[in-house]
């Protein structure tokens, strides 16, 4: 059974939340619409944070429904003020900085990765530690300038020891990434590595199999490739990284 909390179409006081998570508490999975009555970030993230306490309390399945044909997206300004005080999962606790993006906001090519690591978390810049040298390396190599693509990760906070994100961590930072590529609007998304192709593209897909073919959704082309930090440990797979991204910027 579905049920539409009407609730998360505006700001909800925190302390109103308890009887809807009660109510939906027995319940397989819930509804929950878009706040589009105040198309603002920070409604959107206060709305997430009651999606996290929901699932705390054991609901497992969370949809946004959009219940407006108005343009809800957030701007550059809303989601790096929602990003930066983000406290929607437990990352926020040990994070040195939240590690929004990099690059042109307004490239045609994206690059996708997993999430930070301990360079990138005390920098706040995607990308910067051994395996963003190796990737900057091949795009010098193809003549494309860092700066001419955006760089973003599945999760903006690092995840401690350098773990893979969990799906609750996951769960809350990807509406941010959604808003970023909508802000973006690449005509070209890179996905580095599993976790970020899985998690953008599906459970289904396995990087060894999908890597350097491309996949086409919702009007943007997506190249799955190996994470550069797997080029470290395998120096063989430094070739197909090198021709997936050749195709990727190859002139049409
Ligand atoms: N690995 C990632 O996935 N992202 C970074 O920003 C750095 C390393």
């Amino acid at each position: 059974m579905l049920y539409h909390l009407k609730a998360f179409e505006a700001y909800q006081p925190q302390g109103t939340m308890e009887p809807y998570v009660r109510t939906i508490r027995e319940e397989e999975s819930i509804t929950v619409h878009h706040p589009n009555l105040t198309p603002d970030i920070f409604d959107k993230y206060t709305a997430m944070k009651h999606i996290v306490e929901a699932q705390k309390a054991g609901i497992t399945k969370v949809e946004w429904i959009h219940v407006s044909d108005d343009e809800d997206a957030a701007t550059w300004e809303e989601l790096e003020k929602a990003c930066s005080n983000c406290n929607g999962c437990k990352l926020y606790s040990n994070r040195k900085n939240v590690v929004i993006g990099t690059g042109n906001k307004k490239a045609s090519v994206m690059f996708i990765g997993e999430g930070p690591g301990a360079d990138e978390d005390e920098q706040g810049i995607p990308f910067v530690g051994k395996a963003g040298k190796l990737m900057n390396q091949c795009l010098e190599g193809l003549g494309v300038k860092r700066e001419e693509i955006y760089i973003a990760n599945i999760v903006k906070c690092r995840p401690p020891g350098n773990r893979n994100p969990e799906p609750d961590e996951i769960a809350v930072c990807l509406s941010y990434l959604e808003a970023q590529i909508k802000l973006v609007g690449p005509e070209k998304i890179v996905l580095l590595g599993s976790v970020s192709l899985q998690n953008i593209l599906g459970k289904e897909y396995a990087i060894t199999k999908s890597r350097g073919k491309w996949i086409e959704k919702d009007g943007i082309q997506y190249m799955p490739t190996f994470h550069p930090a797997a080029l470290l440990r395998d120096e063989h797979k430094k070739i197909d990284f090198w021709k997936d991204l050749k195709e990727v910027f190859k002139k049409s």
